[in-house]
Parts: structure tokens; C-alpha cells; sequence
């Protein structure tokens, strides 16, 4: 906090005073109960977040100032809302964090508009935003200013992006309208216990539904992270959330025109695995952690997992391959058998689309038997939501790299960056499957009457089956035809896939000139 010291001016006295009064929010019981609440003030939070001594703050001394309203300047420190620049690991970053112990956090127009200008900085600046959220919502005595005030953060939130990076971490309550904000984000953040956002609250649902629930079960970090797909990160602790947007933040660049930083670890690229040696022999039924495989294949072992229990069949997440950051997407066997459903298609979509907003190449991992079949998948409309992952990939022009591991039937094949939605380089491992459908059903629908009239159906069915691996389901199939470039040793997955990203990283692919495309939402 900032003192007044008895050697300066008046005029920098009084500076000094009002700074100190902005400074000290909304006092010390408030910042007592606060703390007694687990969470931290505002300003701890951004020492915790930001390089030490990097935050320089902007309009510290707006405040409400509204006569109108009965209220006096400096009755509403900093309008309840901490805002300003400084550096995250040496890079440039807006920030602002809301302030619990001024009303409450609650937005008013002051508030609003802080944020805003900061959000128009940031822009210019070419440099990412970290909203750190801890608000009762609209300042209900600012009526409609409050509201408009929320109207005209969405807008610029729209307008950034795929501009800047936009992270949201949400640190207390985030209730009604104003959880849209971290919904237009990039990514949202929570902290375990502390951390809750929903439009209403229990009494509400209760009232209208009839349905009981707390607010950690109606809007908590785990559901969020497990239910909803809302937070991506989930933390245990404040500083673990903080030290997890830092690591975040050393992966993405610091806007589209920017490349991501490069980070060189010593690992050599050429270096061989036996565990995807002893993966590619497995049985393409048998289940893995698709994770191992990734592990495998990046520097350092090193992976960053988005979404990580949000639509566990699909993996999703940040790695380093030849010092450059790559956006990894991979089907995961050891969940619903990989397959690919409503929440995957849209985990995977958006991963694949902030990757392609912000120039980081993609690699897929390919090892799907198809799309999960039945009735709730349907009814709840796997077409047109499964539809968002294929338009991702196919609009997608940044270097993308795909490895088909143990098989890829159906349309998953082609949703999974095949070549034929310009996948640039397209591996397969000398064991994939790759068909229509599975060997099983297939030889069920076409050689039905032949099975039927056998004298030994189920050795005729063993003998199809067979029979069918070999004659449709190998990945010589596609590699004759161009459609898989390089049936690759699975051992040297790392080799194969560094030297294709080095070759691509001045990859320019034309688009098509229009306003914008009509993504199925
Ligand atoms: C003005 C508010 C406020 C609000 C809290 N405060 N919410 N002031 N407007 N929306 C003030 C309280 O009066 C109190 O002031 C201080 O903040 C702390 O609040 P407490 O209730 O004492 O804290 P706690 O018990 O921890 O409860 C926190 C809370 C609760 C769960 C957030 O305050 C609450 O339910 N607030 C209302 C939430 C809400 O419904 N907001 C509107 C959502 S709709 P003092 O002076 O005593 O410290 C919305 C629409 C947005 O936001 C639309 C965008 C399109």
C-alpha cells in the first residue's frame, strides 16, 4: 500500500492519500472476512499471477462518483475492480481483478468500463487478458447501467477474439448474465471450493424446478470440469490456478499475428520408443492411456492438458515438439473405446479452433473405432454437434499433422484430420485399420447369407474377418491412393512428426474470400 511520507508536497501528499484510499479497498473487516472466505484480495492475487514488480495500474482512482445515487467520490475504491498491465514469465499481459471487498465485486458502470478500456488496450497492444472473477453480479443499485455496462464487455470480448488470447479465472461467485463473459473467453479457470458460476442460484432452482442442490453441486469447479465442459483448468488452490495460467500462457502466442514462444528442451528429436513399438502390436481392441502416447512423442515428456475431465475419450492439450508448441488432439481408448461423441466433438472442436485462430500447427492421434451409437447420442444431437469438429479441422489452416495408430473406421476417420479435409501430413502405423466399419460388423452385413449357410458358421466368420483385415482394413489401402503419405515404424513416431512440423512451419494455405463461415453451433 502506498503512504504518504512527510518529505513530499502537499499536492503529491494528497496524491499519495487518495492512492492509499483507492489502495485499501473496501477496508480491513471486509478483507478479514475475505480471507476467512479462503480466497485472496485482489491485489494479492495479481502480485501472485504477475512477474514480481511488473503490474502498473490504470485508473486506480476511478470511482463511483454517482450523486445521483446518493454516493460520494471515493465511497467505491477503484469502482471494485483492479485493473493494469505487467508481465507473465518476461511477456506482456493485461489484467484485471475484481475486487470482493467493494460491493461485493458487483459491476457497475465505472467497473464496466475499466474493463473495458483495458480490453481495447489489450487489443492494440497485441498482448493477452486475465480476468480474475470474483463478483456478486450486476450492482443492482446501478440498475441498468450495470447491465449495459456487462453488454459492452461481451462485445469487446467478441471482438478479441481470436485477436488475443482471453483467459477468465473464475475465484468466487460468478452468477447470472455476467458468467458469459468467461463463456466468450478462450479459457476459464476455477479453484475447488471456492470457485462457483451459474445463471441462477439454488433458492431459484429450487423455486422453479423443484430440484435441491448446493452451490458447489449446482456450479462448482467439478461440475464444471466434469459435467458442464465450462472450466477447462481446475485448481486445488488459488496458487496452483495461478501457477497454472502461467503455464498456459508459455505455450499460446501473445496474439494471432505472433508466433508462440519456442522452447528449447534437451531431448533429441530422433528419439526412438519402444513403448509405441509394444502399443502398435497391441490387440486394436485392447484399451490404453492415450496420454502415454503423447507423453512419448513430446519434448521433455511434457504435456498440458486442457479440458482434462471434461469428454475423457477425447485428449486434448498443449506439447512442445522440437522446441516449437503444437495443439495435440487424440481419440482416447481407454474411455467409451475412443469413440467420438456430442461433448468430444465439441471439446476437440474448440481446442482445434483456438489452435487455428492463433497459428499453432496441430498433430492428431488417430485411434477411433467410430461414432458412439444410440439413442441419447441422437436425440441429443450428435449430428449437428458432431459436425463442429469436422468443420473445425476442415477450416483449419495451420500446419496439421495426423497419425493413424491401431484404426480409424467410418466418418471419425475422415473428422479426424484425414487427408482428405487437408490434412498435410498423414501417417499410419503399419498395423491400422482403416475402413468403414469394424472387421465384425462388416462381414455380418455383407457376407450374411455365406455365414448362414456355412457348416461351420463361426469358422467361416473367423475366416471373413480375417479375410477383410486383410483385404480392406490395412493402411496400404489408403497409402496406395495417397491418402495416407507414410506407413511410419511406430517407434519413430517423434522423428517422423518433428521433421514434418519443421517442413510445415511456413505453411500458407489459401481461404476461400467471404464474411465468415456458418460453423454448426
Ligand atoms: C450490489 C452487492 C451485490 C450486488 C453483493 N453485494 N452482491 N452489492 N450488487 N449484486 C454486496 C453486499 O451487499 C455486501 O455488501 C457485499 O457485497 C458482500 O456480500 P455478502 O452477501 O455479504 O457476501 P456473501 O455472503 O459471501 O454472498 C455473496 C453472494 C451474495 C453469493 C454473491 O452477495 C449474493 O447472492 N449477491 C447477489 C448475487 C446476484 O443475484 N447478483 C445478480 C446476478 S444477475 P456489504 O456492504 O455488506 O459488504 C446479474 C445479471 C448480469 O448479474 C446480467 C448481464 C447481462
Amino acid at each position: 500500500m502506498t503512504e504518504p511520507k512527510p518529505s513530499v508536497s502537499p499536492k503529491t501528499q494528497d496524491l499519495l492519500k487518495r492512492r492509499a484510499r483507492a489502495e485499501a479497498g473496501g477496508g480491513p473487516e471486509r478483507a478479514k472476512a475475505q480471507h476467512q472466505r479462503g480466497k485472496l484480495l485482489a491485489r494479492e492475487r495479481i502480485d501472485l499471477l504477475l512477474d514480481e514488480d511488473s503490474f502498473e495500474e490504470i485508473d486506480l482512482l476511478i470511482g463511483k462518483n454517482r450523486p445521483e445515487l446518493g454516493s460520494e467520490d471515493g465511497e467505491s475504491p477503484a469502482d471494485g475492480v483492479v485493473a493494469g498491465y505487467g508481465k507473465i514469465n518476461g511477456r506482456g499481459v493485461c489484467v484485471f481483478a475484481q475486487d470482493f471487498t467493494v460491493s461485493g465485486g458487483s459491476l457497475g458502470l465505472a467497473h464496466a468500463r475499466k474493463i473495458c478500456k483495458l480490453l481495447d488496450r489489450a487489443v492494440e497492444a497485441g498482448v493477452p487478458v486475465v480476468g480474475l472473477c470474483d463478483s456478486g453480479g450486476a450492482r443492482i443499485q446501478e440498475g441498468v447501467d450495470a447491465l449495459g455496462g456487462y453488454a459492452e464487455i461481451f462485445h469487446r470480448n467478441v471482438l478479441a477474439s481470436g485477436v488475443v488470447p482471453q483467459i477468465s479465472v473464475v475465484l468466487g461467485p460468478c452468477a447470472g448474465g455476467a458468467v458469459y463473459s468467461p463463456a466468450l473467453t478462450d479459457f476459464v479457470f476455477m479453484v475447488e471450493e471456492t470457485s462457483h458460476m451459474f445463471i441462477t442460484g439454488p433458492d431459484v432452482v429450487r423455486q422453479a424446478t423443484g430440484e435441491q442442490c448446493d452451490f458447489e453441486t449446482l456450479g462448482g469447479a467439478k461440475t464444471h470440469s466434469e459435467k458442464s465442459g465450462v472450466c477447462h483448468f481446475r485448481a486445488a488452490s488459488e496458487q496452483d490456478c495461478f501457477r497454472q495460467v502461467r503455464e498456459l500462457l508459455d505455450y499460446i502466442p501473445s496474439n494471432w499475428k505472433q508466433p508462440a514462444p519456442s522452447v528449447m528442451l534437451s531431448d533429441d528429436a530422433a528419439r526412438p520408443s519402444e513403448i509405441l513399438d509394444s502399443i502398435a502390436a497391441s490387440d486394436s481392441k485392447k484399451p490404453y492411456d492415450i496420454r502415454e502416447v503423447i507423453g512419448e512423442i513430446a519434448d521433455g515428456h511434457r504435456f498440458l492438458e486442457v479440458h482434462r475431465d471434461f469428454a475423457k475419450n477425447i485428449v486434448a492439450g498443449f506439447i512442445r515438439l522440437g522446441g516449437e508448441s503444437v495443439g495435440v488432439v487424440a481419440n482416447n481408448p481407454a474411455v467409451l473405446s475412443g469413440a467420438l461423441d456430442i461433448d468430444a466433438s465439441e471439446k476437440a472442436g474448440r481446442f482445434v479452433r483456438f489452435c487455428d485462430a492463433f497459428g499453432i500447427p496441430l498433430l492428431t492421434l488417430v485411434d477411433v473405432p467410430g461414432y458412439w451409437p444410440g439413442l441419447a447420442q441422437e436425440h441429443g444431437g450428435i449430428i449437428r454437434k458432431g459436425a463442429k469438429l469436422l468443420y473445425a479441422y476442415a477450416e483449419a489452416t495451420v500446419p496439421k499433422i495426423t497419425v493413424i495408430l491401431r484404426k480409424a473406421y467410418g466418418g471419425a476417420y475422415d473428422v479426424m484430420s484425414s487427408k482428405h479435409i487437408r490434412g498435410d501430413i498423414n501417417y499410419a502405423w503399419p498395423g491400422a485399420e482403416i475402413a468403414v466399419m469394424g472387421a465384425a460388423g462388416a462381414v455380418e452385413i455383407i457376407h450374411r447369407r455365406e455365414i448362414a449357410s456355412a457348416a461351420n458358421p463361426e469358422a467361416k466368420r473367423r475366416e471373413l474377418v480375417q479375410s477383410y483385415v486383410e483385404r480392406f482394413a490395412s493402411p496400404y489401402q489408403a497409402a496406395k491412393r495417397g491418402y495416407v503419405d507414410e506407413i511410419i515404424e511406430a517407434g519413430k513416431t517423434r522423428q517422423k512428426v518433428v521433421s514434418a512440423l519443421r517442413f510445415l512451419k511456413n505453411k500458407a494455405a489459401p481461404a476461400p474470400a467471404k464474411k465468415h463461415g456458418n460453423i454448426p453451433l
